[in-house]
């Protein structure tokens, strides 16, 4: 593949940002691949969930600005997912190419119903323990995800290889 800055996949939470970094690494093994909640729970040796319990969500956006900061000063062919509310850093840009998973709420929470451990992946995301509020906070954010990409790829209804194949292509094609 030509070579780029990063990949920055962003989109709410399930929707599959770090399925699909993977499956991205798998077919292309010079990339490597990076999320930005393992790094902050490696950085500070603490689970997300909590340092929203204790250090509050003010100090979790501190540290995904500072993860920022970072990934754009050091880091290059990467793939790297993030939290789904990384996409409020100030200078996401600056990391690389950013890659906005887009779908339908319905469809998130059937993917994370549906995984078979749907009870941890629903447990360790602070912001996705009440399905109305969940659903408030995708509605809120939804254009904002739009207005930062550079690529939006419809995800609904797709499977992880093919999404793979279809950024893979756009990204040769160069839109
Ligand atoms: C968050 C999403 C989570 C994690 C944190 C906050 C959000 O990541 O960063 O719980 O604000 O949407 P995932 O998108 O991987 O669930």
């Amino acid at each position: 593949m030509e070579k780029f800055k990063n990949i920055v996949l962003v989109g709410f939470m399930g929707v599959g940002k770090g399925a699909l970094a993977r499956e991205l690494v798998r077919r292309d093994p010079s990339l490597y691949a990076l999320d930005t909640d393992d790094m902050i729970e490696s950085l500070t040796n603490t689970r997300i969930k909590k340092i929203f319990a204790t250090a509050g969500e003010a100090a979790f956006r501190a540290l995904e600005q500072k993860t920022a900061d970072w990934l754009a000063e050091n880091v290059t062919n990467a793939v790297i997912s993030t939290g789904g509310g990384f996409y409020k850093v100030k200078n996401i840009s600056a990391i690389g190419t950013v890659v906005y998973l887009k779908a339908d709420f319905d469809w998130i929470l059937a993917r994370i119903l549906g995984a078979p451990n749907a009870k941890k992946k629903l447990k360790k995301r602070p912001l996705f323990q009440d399905v109305e509020k969940a659903k408030k906070l995708f509605e809120e954010r939804f254009e904002a995800y739009e207005k930062i990409a550079d690529i939006v790829l419809d995800v609904t209804e797709t499977d992880t290889e093919e999404t793979a194949k279809k950024l893979l292509e756009k990204l040769k094609r160069g839109n």
